[in-house]
């Protein structure tokens, strides 16, 4: 057996959890296609090889543009429900035994679906996938960080009716242009509410981004965070405090942060000794579910399973599971 047969074989036989992805970047082309006729609704594609023949991007913008339209098709709780479940079978193939997703309320609320409606379809599928597989979840909704403060309050809301299903909150969308200051309030009415705090940032935009994550929303997370390497202070505080950084290799190829994954920071931040761990983002969008990202990553990064094995580590470390829970995954690996 070869190096890498060794590496794929460790990577697929570990238990893992994945902490960023989108589940609304789960919608496979096939199932798009399926609710676009399920709800008579019109997609600018005729078929699912045009659908993926669109998926070139050259920065997050030319994506986010793809990936909300794709969204429209996403009508009843069944279709919340149905992109969920596939989602998890992907988990089961991958074996992802904790999963914390984001999902985009305001992506479906503004256009006239019901909170509850998404979050209930959401959340029956992962009441399933902990019965009938054990894999456990939690939800956290992003604010659209495009919009105003004043229309994330309304949706802040919604989820404070959903406390129990909804463990946190998070900064999506368009970065650059909507710095995290531009949230403070929302974050601060959120904490007070009980809700944990997470935010992209550094994914396009600048280290300030991510200081002012940490500093004024209080993030326990950073979604992404590759931008952090071209600030030294940053990167001794990221350290020095544990902060989280959930990267997302064949997102940032796809979205052009780094011209290939040879040349992405993934290592570097490794061997700063940055708490990174590897997340497959909108993997529907990107090429590929977590194995694929750890997979593609380590050969392209030449990883050793020393390194892998810190990763998956570390995700579980950074996961919003009780202690006990987490103990018990790490003893495993
Ligand atoms: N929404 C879905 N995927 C995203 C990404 N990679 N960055 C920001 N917002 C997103
Ligand atoms: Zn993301």
């Amino acid at each position: 057996m070869n190096d890498f047969t060794n590496l794929e074989n460790y990577i697929k036989n570990t238990p893992k959890t994945e902490l960023h992805m989108h589940i609304e970047g789960s919608l496979e082309p096939e199932l798009m296609f399926k609710l676009s006729k399920r709800n008579k609704l019109e997609i600018p594609f005729k078929s699912v090889d045009e659908i993926k023949s669109a998926y070139n991007f050259t920065n997050l913008d030319s994506f986010l543009k793809i990936y909300y339209e794709g969204s429209n098709v996403l009508v009843s709780e069944e279709d919340f429900f149905d992109l969920t479940w596939e989602y998890i079978l992907r988990c089961k193939e991958d074996n992802i035994v904790h999963t914390e997703i984001f999902f985009d309320p305001q992506s479906h609320t503004e256009r006239g679906i019901e909170f509850n409606t998404v979050i209930n379809g959401i959340y029956k599928a992962l009441e399933k996938a902990n019965f009938e597989f054990g894999i456990t979840s939690k939800i956290i909704m992003c604010f659209l960080r495009h919009l105003d403060e004043k229309l994330c309050f309304k949706v802040l809301k919604d989820a404070i009716r959903h406390k129990d299903k909804i463990i946190g909150v998070g900064l999506d969308s368009s970065e650059k242009g909507n710095p995290p200051q531009k949230f403070k309030k929302l974050f601060d009415a959120a904490i007070k509410e009980g809700f944990l705090t997470v935010a992209h940032a550094g994914e396009e935009g600048p280290p300030e981004y991510i200081w002012n994550s940490l500093k004024l929303l209080k993030v326990k997370r950073i979604d992404h965070g590759v931008q952090c390497l071209k600030d030294d202070k940053l990167v001794e505080v990221l350290r020095e405090k544990n902060i989280p950084l959930t990267v997302c290799p064949l997102s940032n190829i796809k979205l052009c942060v780094f011209d290939k994954l040879e040349n992405h920071n993934l290592k570097k931040m490794l061997d700063a000794g940055l708490r990174v761990m590897v997340n497959s983002d909108d993997p529907a969008y990107f090429g590929g579910y977590l194995n694929t990202n750890l997979i593609e990553t380590s050969k392209a990064l030449n990883l050793s399973i020393e390194d892998i094995k810190v990763l998956i580590k570390n995700s579980f470390k950074s996961s919003f599971l009780d202690e006990k829970s987490k103990n018990s995954w790490l003893n495993k690996i």
